[in-house]
């Protein structure tokens, strides 16, 4: 299991501009799971350019090795949609430091972290459970017949009383 203390420097920051929609796009379109699940290229691009969502990108020295795609809006807020590292830098500790990213970004508005994985996604469930996600619920032929989605959640308390950390750290 890689360590996240080990992770290569990257800086996590908002995606900037059509190049990095479209590296982004590539890495969607062109990785599983949404391999399985079908999306196109042409969708990635639509979704990574929505500015109802909150795009932002892991950059090691220039380059976008990896992306995450965040719902801070909505039924489930605080929602995780999509994480992915490019192939070759998978299993350094990224993935890790763009979940946690994620984390303490919604934990500043809400108590819950949301995400679903796909249920062949063996390997991103088994990071999710390592990082204190809990198994929630199955939605199943959500995407696409014959699989589920799994959803997680990852909470630090009941919404009634919810303050966010930093007027915690206040007192
Ligand atoms: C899941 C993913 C974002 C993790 O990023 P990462 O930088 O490899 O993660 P870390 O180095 O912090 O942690 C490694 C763990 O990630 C998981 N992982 C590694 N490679 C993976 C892969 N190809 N697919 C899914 N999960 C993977 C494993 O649990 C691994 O631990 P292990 O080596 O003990 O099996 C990355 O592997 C990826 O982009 N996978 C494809 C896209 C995907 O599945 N996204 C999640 C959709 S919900």
């Amino acid at each position: 299991m890689s360590d996240e203390r080990e992770a290569p420097e990257v800086a996590i920051r908002r995606v900037d501009g059509r190049e990095e929609i479209e590296a982004c796009a590539r890495l969607m379109a062109g990785s599983e799971p949404w391999i399985t699940l079908g999306r196109t290229y042409e969708e990635a691009i639509l979704m990574f350019g929505d500015p109802a969502r909150g795009v932002y990108v892991a950059d090691l020295d220039g380059a976008v090795v990896g992306f995450l795609i965040l719902r801070l809006e909505g039924a489930f807020s605080g929602y995780l949609q999509s994480v992915a590292v490019a192939e070759e830098c998978r299993g350094r500790g990224i993935g890790s430091r763009l979940v946690r990213f994620a984390e303490e970004r919604i934990l500043r508005q809400t108590p819950n972290v949301f995400l679903c994985v796909s249920s062949f996604n063996d390997r991103a469930l088994a990071l999710y459970r390592r990082l204190g996600y809990e198994v929630i619920g199955e939605l199943r032929d959500f995407v696409v017949s014959g699989h589920s989605e799994i959803l997680l959640r990852k909470t630090i308390g009941p919404m009634r009383g919810f303050r966010p950390p930093s007027d915690r750290r206040k007192e």
